[in-house]
């Protein structure tokens, strides 16, 4: 059964980096009644990101006090593909664009 929005082509609807990082680690914090879990064990809850971290941008509510999220290689790989899924190409030589 499916549960949640065809991504075939979130990478065009939703291109941003920040959001994909922010609704993976928290999806009511961007859909108020979302039922998507969240993947709290991507990312990891630390006191300063370092140098070399993807800082996630989270909207302020579900920013933990005094902490930083960063991504886990894991959540960058999985967002990295979210982004490629583009589907801005014709299937069939002959489709309408
Ligand atoms: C690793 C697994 C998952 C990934 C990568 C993922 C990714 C996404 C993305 C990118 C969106 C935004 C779609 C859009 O804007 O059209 C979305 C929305 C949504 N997903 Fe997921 N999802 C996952 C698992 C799930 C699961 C297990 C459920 C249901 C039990 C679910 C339910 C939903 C729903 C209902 C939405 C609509 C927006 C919202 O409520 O947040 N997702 N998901």
């Amino acid at each position: 059964m499916r549960t949640g929005p065809d991504l075939f082509n979130i990478g065009v609807r939703q291109p941003s980096a920040d959001w994909q990082y922010g609704h993976l680690f928290q999806p009511r914090a961007y859909v108020k009644e979302s039922i998507m879990p969240s993947y709290p064990y991507l990312f990891e809850i630390k006191d300063k990101a370092d140098k070399d971290e993807v800082e996630v941008h989270l909207p302020p509510d579900a920013q933990p006090k005094g902490k930083v999220v960063v991504a886990k290689p894991e959540a960058i790989d999985l967002v990295k593909y979210l982004q490629s899924l583009k589907r801005n190409y014709p299937v069939l030589p002959e489709e309408p664009q």
